[in-house]
């Protein structure tokens, strides 16, 4: 079965005469119990904190999505991010930090896990198999991102995952840009794939949430523990959201997907244009880990523009009406940022001109087309 039928018929309520379709809402805090000898049993959910029937039905479509054991849920992508990394360090360890990782994810490096005791490396995405030499005795945990937000280099998964398992160092991923749709990293040897469902599973850019998926039930418990000490809670409502945009994610994906491939094709024979990073696109350096890895794209990517000043760059971005101004994506609707000024690389070398980033959303490609060919003259 594929996963857009899964999706449709997993963490569904029994169906019976006048069942609704879908599960209620249950808000609480506190729980009743019907005997004072259950108060401290582990066999029932005893607080509101722990959440609720949507979110076990939440938890079982992203475990079917990653092929994943586990699942536990965070207030945002980044605290996802945050609560796994914090469920595989203690004060003394090292992380190895990909150089393309979401910029929040790099900040929570240079101050909490500093002021923690725990030492970063940032590491060159494509650096593979050699990831071996930089893991130190002390290294804990790999943190991943692939394609990389802004700069959409690849990492070699299974090379990575092999390294790390021979040294005992477990490995995460921010898999947001695939949707888990696209990439399966459980499947290529990773141990923790996160989402900031705040995407494509929410999918109308009025909810923030995050999920953790585990590779083992060993490794949930393990986030599902950090996760209770730090008193993460995601409202059941919002739960709901995300689930509802879960039964819809894979044609809404599909979408915005062809959209953004159609678009980096084209971008590609502009005259305005250096490079487009898409990792489809034969031209894409990774191109080839992505044929091997990914079965798809999607609504994100990625346009180096021939050198130009800075002003050209933003009347062209202020020129577009279809695209919004604004972070984030997986939205209904198409945005597009500049993101020159958040690149924050170190190990990595630079574009030599302006980068700009388009997120397709669920317009007509070709009226998405148009609005961007309008623009173009303000570059020259
Ligand atoms: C790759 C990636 N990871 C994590 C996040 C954080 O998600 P949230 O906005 O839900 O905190 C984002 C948000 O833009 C992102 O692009």
């Amino acid at each position: 079965m594929k996963d857009s039928t899964k999706f449709i018929h997993t963490g569904r309520p029994k169906v019976g005469t006048g069942t609704p379709v879908n599960r209620e809402i249950t808000r609480a805090s506190t729980l009743l119990f019907d005997k004072a000898e259950d108060l401290y049993s582990s066999d029932f959910r005893n607080y509101g904190r722990q959440g609720s029937a949507v979110h076990d039905d939440l938890a079982a479509i992203f475990c079917k999505l990653e092929l994943g054991e586990a699942c536990d849920f965070a207030p945002s992508g980044l605290a996802a991010c945050t609560l796994a990394i914090m469920a595989c360090v203690k004060s003394g360890d090292h992380v190895l930090l990909t150089d393309n990782c979401y910029g929040p994810v790099r900040s929570f490096a240079d101050t909490f896990l500093k002021r923690m005791g725990v030492t970063t490396t940032r590491f060159n995405p494509r650096t593979g198999a050699g990831i071996s030499e930089l893991i130190k005795d002390n290294t804990t945990l790999i943190w991943l991102e692939s394609p990389g937000s802004l700069t959409f280099e690849l990492h070699d998964l299974p090379a990575i995952a092999h390294a790390a398992k021979a040294k005992g160092v477990t490995t995460a991923i921010d898999n947001t840009w695939s949707g888990g749709i696209t990439l399966k990293p459980l499947t290529l040897g990773i141990d923790i794939s996160v989402h900031a469902a705040t995407k494509y599973f929410c999918g109308h850019s009025d909810i923030v949430f995050g999920a953790v998926v585990s590779s083992s039930e060993k490794i949930g418990k393990r986030i599902t523990a950090v996760r209770k000490q730090i008193g993460h809670h995601t409202s059941p409502d919002d739960a709901y959201q995300i689930l509802r945009g879960a039964r819809t994610v894979h044609m809404r994906f599909a979408r915005a997907e062809a959209s953004a491939l159609m678009l980096a094709t084209w971008l590609e024979d502009c005259d305005e244009v250096q490079q487009v990073l898409h990792p489809a696109l034969p031209n894409h350096p990774d191109h080839d880990i992505w044929a091997r890895d990914f079965t798809g794209g999607a609504c994100l990517f990625g346009v180096v523009l021939k050198p130009v000043a800075e002003a050209k760059v933003l009347a062209f971005i202020n020129a577009l009406n279809l695209f919004g101004i604004g972070y984030s994506y997986g939205g209904f609707e198409s945005l597009c940022i500049h993101c020159d000024p958040q690149l924050n690389r170190t190990t990595s070398e630079s574009f030599g001109g302006p980068l700009i980033r388009f997120a397709c959303g669920l317009e007509d490609a070709a009226d998405l087309k148009a609005d961007i060919a309008q623009a173009l003259p303000n570059l020259k």
